[in-house]
C-alpha cells in the first residue's frame, strides 16, 4: 500500500470526517528522528496527519537518548514556548508527568480501550495516576548486533552465540582487513553497548545492577568484566570513532567496510533505507549471550497543555498513533516492532518477527527489562551517571575496577 493510502485507510478507520479533518489544527513535534531510516518512518507519521488536515511543524534535535532534545525540552517549556507533541523515553515521560506539565488523553484512550492492547511495561510510563498521558509508537530494544553477511561469511559464516565466539568472529574479520567493530564514540553509544554487555553477564545481574541499583552489584567482580569486556570491545574499532554518528556506523557495516554494529533495532532502518534484507545483505543477531532477554525501550509521544485548537490536532495525533494500521507500516520500515500485542506481524521482514517474538518470549518469561542507555531503567540523573562513567572508561585510562568503583559513587551520589 502507498502511504497516502495507509494514511487515507488509518482515516477512516478512526472516523474522521471531512469536517473533523478540516477543523484540526498544526502539531510541533520535538524528536531526534533525524537519520534516513528515521526520517521515512517520521515520514509515515507526517503523512498519516496529513490526511487528517493537521500540519506538521519540525522541530528535530538529534541524539540517541533523547538527551539533547530533552535539554531543548526543558528550554523552550521554561520560555513558556512548549512543542506541541514531544517524543519522550520511559522515565523522562514519568518526569514530566509528575511536574503536572502533560495533557491527559485519556478519551481518545479509553475510546479505543488501550488498556486491553498496550502491554503493561509501557503502560508503565504510559500513564501516570491512572491516566494516559503518552501514546507509545513502537518498542525497541537494545541487545541487537547487526552483521554484514559478506564480512560474516569471510569470517567462517556462524553467528556468534557466545562472548567468546564473538571474539573469534570479531578477530578473523580483524585478520580480514576490516574494521570488526562499527561504532561511534558518543557517550549514549558507548551506552547502548553497556547495556547488551550488562545483560550478557545474567537476567539477575541486569536487575540488581540497571533497575535496583544495587551498590553491590554495581562494584561487583561482574561488573569489573563488564568493563573488561568493553575495553575488548574498544579495541575493534577504527581509529576515526570518536564523535560519529551512529548512522555513519550503520553505514559502515553496510558497505563493508566494518563487521558489525552494536545498536538498537533503529539501526536495521539504515539497512533497509539503503535497499539492504535482512538474511541476505545483513543478519540480526541478539548480543552474544542474551537471546531470550530484551533490554526494551519504547518511543511515546506526550502532549503539552495547548489551546482548545491544538488539543484537537494532539487527540487526532494520539489516535493516529495508536492505530493498529499505522503501527505495523511505521514500525516496519522504523526497524522497532508495535506497542500493541494485536498488531499481526505479517508486513514485518525477518529481524521485525524476531523482534515481535523475542518481545513477547522475554515479557512472558520475565526477562524483559528497561533499557539503562534509552531512559527505561532509571531516571535521567543516574541514566547520565552510567553515561559519564561508561564513556570515561571507553575513552580513557580508567582501569575496570575504578570504573566499576566510581559507577557504585556516582549512582549513589545522585539517588
Ligand atoms: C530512540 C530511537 C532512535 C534512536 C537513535 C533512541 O533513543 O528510541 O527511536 O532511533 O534513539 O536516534
Amino acid at each position: 500500500m502507498k502511504k497516502t493510502g495507509i494514511a487515507k485507510s488509518i482515516a477512516l478507520a478512526l472516523g474522521l470526517s471531512a469536517a473533523s479533518v478540516a477543523q484540526a489544527a498544526d502539531v510541533e513535534v520535538l524528536h531526534w528522528w533525524t537519520s534516513g531510516g528515521e526520517a521515512a518512518a517520521l515520514d509515515v507519521l507526517k503523512q498519516d496527519l496529513e490526511t487528517q488536515g493537521v500540519g506538521w511543524k519540525d522541530m528535530p534535535v538529534a541524539g540517541g537518548g533523547g538527551e539533547a532534545a530533552m535539554t531543548t525540552l526543558r528550554a523552550r517549556v521554561t520560555a513558556g514556548n512548549a512543542p506541541t507533541a514531544v517524543q519522550m523515553l520511559g522515565f523522562d515521560i514519568s518526569d514530566w508527568a509528575n511536574e503536572g506539565a502533560l495533557g491527559n488523553l485519556n478519551a481518545v484512550a479509553s475510546e479505543e480501550n488501550w488498556d486491553s492492547v498496550v502491554p503493561t511495561a509501557l503502560q508503565a510510563f504510559a500513564k501516570h495516576d491512572g491516566n494516559w498521558i503518552s501514546a507509545p509508537v513502537n518498542v525497541h530494544s537494545t541487545n541487537w548486533v547487526w552483521i554484514s553477511k559478506s564480512a560474516l561469511d569471510a569470517a567462517g559464516g556462524k553467528a556468534p552465540t557466545t562472548w567468546e565466539e564473538l571474539v573469534a568472529v570479531m578477530d578473523a574479520m580483524q585478520a580480514n582487513g576490516i574494521t570488526p567493530l562499527a561504532h561511534g564514540g558518543q557517550a549514549w553509544q558507548d551506552a547502548t553497548v553497556f547495556d547488551a554487555v550488562v545483560l550478557s553477564m545474567g537476567n539477575d545481574f541486569y536487575q540488581q545492577s540497571m533497575i535496583d541499583l544495587d551498590p553491590a552489584a554495581l562494584s561487583s567482580d561482574t561488573m569489573v568484566e563488564v568493563f573488561n569486556r568493553m575495553a575488548k570491545l574498544r579495541s575493534y574499532v577504527d581509529d576515526n570513532f570518536s564523535g560519529r554518528d551512529w548512522n555513519l556506523a550503520s553505514a559502515m557495516v553496510i558497505e563493508g567496510k566494518a563487521g558489525m554494529q552494536m545498536m538498537g533495532d533503529w539501526a536495521k532502518g539504515e539497512f533497509l533505507k539503503a535497499g539492504q534484507t535482512p538474511g541476505e545483505d545483513f543478519v540480526c543477531i541478539r548480543f552474544p549471550g542474551t537471546q531470550g532477554s530484551v533490554t526494551f525501550n519504547s518511543d511515546q509521544f506526550a502532549m503539552f497543555g495547548q489551546g482548545d485548537g491544538e488539543n484537537d490536532a494532539q487527540l487526532k495525533m494520539a489516535a493516529s498513533i495508536m492505530n493498529p494500521v499505522f503501527q505495523s507500516a511505521f514500525n516496519v520500515v522504523k526497524g522497532s516492532v508495535p506497542a500493541r500485542t494485536d498488531v499481526p506481524n505479517t508486513d514485518f521482514d525477518d529481524c521485525g518477527k524476531k523482534g515481535m517474538a523475542d518481545l513477547a518470549e522475554a515479557n512472558d518469561a520475565g526477562s524483559l527489562f528497561g533499557s539503562m542507555a534509552h531512559g527505561h531503567a532509571a531516571p535521567a540523573a543516574v541514566k547520565n551517571a552510567v553515561y559519564d562513567v561508561v564513556t570515561q572508561h571507553f575513552n580513557g585510562d580508567m582501569s575496570s575496577e575504578e570504573a566499576a568503583e566510581e559507577l557504585a559513587n556516582s549512582i549513589e551520589a545522585v539517588m
